[in-house]
């Protein structure tokens, strides 16, 4: 399905306590700010599928920036960096280092979203205006979320360009094979000590988010550190927005770490959902991404944890993909190491069989996998 095919299409109610005065119908794109914009994109390109979209530089007019967008089955991604020194793109990147700026939600109304988020308190990022070329028109605003984040609402339904305005098609020789991921399923805010309330109230009170699920340190704790986390989620179920902040551990746990390096909140990880994890796992690690290793114990008793699944657990040994069961079936998971310099950002690849959860029986596998890592960077 093309992401601009179904803003008329009437969406399941699947997070009732949700309210629906801001509907939102999927992630439109993720804007990363970069130091290299060209050669992020051809690390996401090569590494992990993703397939040239659009461009805008120098060649379309901008004097001191150039974007790169990707595309791989209903995920985008935007790649920014700036042509010249100072202003705010760089300030961002000498703090933040390369990281999630911009979390774009696709929407009917981006002049209506606006509204109706700054009324109900929202910090304005840029108020509604609308973009054109020969192919449409597309109408962008923007609030602030935590951190520096921030979101922008898109609408496009009059619009049938390859991105937006200001952009040009992007079709080099360079075309590389799709790994399988199809959507975001999930994306994670890392907060401060004592802020993740203050965010779940955002996202509730703002957006009319509901809680879905929450998970306190008695749940994602280990011998050494922990952390707290609750699930956000709109409407429809389309967007799904965790949010943790450290807790009080024996020792410095991975939000923190995150904090340290990042310079505040922000988003910790992207969630991409696959139909075949072993075939999307195996040629993400055969193009080059590092993952997150368990030790061979986990999964001499997985299987009594989680019971019968369709897949080999040789397959999902091999390549270290963790399972858990919830009421509703199974998922399959696995995270890769930072992706960046900075032990900052990092992806979960997800495949849900049926499972709605996030995977809360591999918490303490992954935090001491995570450990493991933190105490070779020197930072545990
Ligand atoms: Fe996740």
């Amino acid at each position: 399905m093309a992401l601009t095919d179904s803003t008329s299409m009437k969406l399941p109610i699947e997070n009732p306590g949700a309210e629906d005065f801001l509907p939102l119908l999927g992630t439109d794109h993720v804007e990363l700010y970069v130091g290299n914009a060209k050669q992020a994109a051809h690390y996401y390109m090569s590494a992990w599928g993703f397939q040239p979209l659009a461009y805008a530089g120098l060649e379309t007019g901008l004097k001191d920036r150039v974007s790169y967008v990707l595309q791989q089955d209903k995920i985008r991604l935007v790649l920014t960096a700036p042509l010249k020194p100072g202003g705010g793109l760089n300030r961002h990147i000498d703090r933040h280092g390369d990281g999630v700026k911009v979390i774009a939600l696709w929407v009917d109304d981006a002049r209506k979203s606006y509204e109706e988020t700054v009324k109900r308190g929202a910090r304005s990022y840029f108020e509604p205006k609308t973009l054109k070329d020969e192919h449409g028109e597309v109408v962008l605003s923007g609030i602030h979320t935590y951190g520096e984040t921030v979101h922008v609402f898109v609408e496009r339904g009059k619009y049938s360009g390859p991105f937006m305005p200001g952009y040009r098609a992007w079709d080099p020789h360079y075309q590389p094979t799709s790994t399988g991921l199809k959507y975001i399923d999930h994306m994670v805010g890392n907060v401060g000590w004592n802020e993740m309330n203050t965010w779940v109230d955002f996202y509730a009170r703002v957006m009319g988010f509901a809680q879905l699920v929450s998970f306190d340190d008695k749940d994602i704790s280990t011998e050494y550190t922990a952390l707290m986390s609750k699930v956000m989620s709109n409407g429809n179920g389309r967007i799904k927005f965790p949010i943790n902040e450290p807790a009080e551990g024996r020792k410095k746990s991975q939000i923190e770490e995150y904090i340290d390096f990042y310079n505040g909140a922000g988003v910790q990880h992207l969630a991409l959902a696959t139909d075949n994890i072993i075939q999307t796992v195996g040629a993400l690690r055969d193009r080059g991404v590092d993952f997150l290793t368990v030790p061979p114990a986990y999964y001499e008793d997985v299987l009594d944890r989680v019971g019968e699944i369709d897949e080999d657990l040789a397959p999902l040994r091999d390549l270290g993909i963790l399972i858990d069961r919830d009421d509703e079936g199974y998922l399959l998971q696995i995270f890769t190491k930072p992706i960046l310099d900075r032990p900052t950002l990092f992806v979960e690849i997800i495949q849900r069989k049926g499972a709605k959860s996030f995977g809360k029986g591999n918490f303490k596998a992954l935090f001491e996998a995570i450990e493991r890592e933190q105490a070779s960077r020197g930072t545990l």
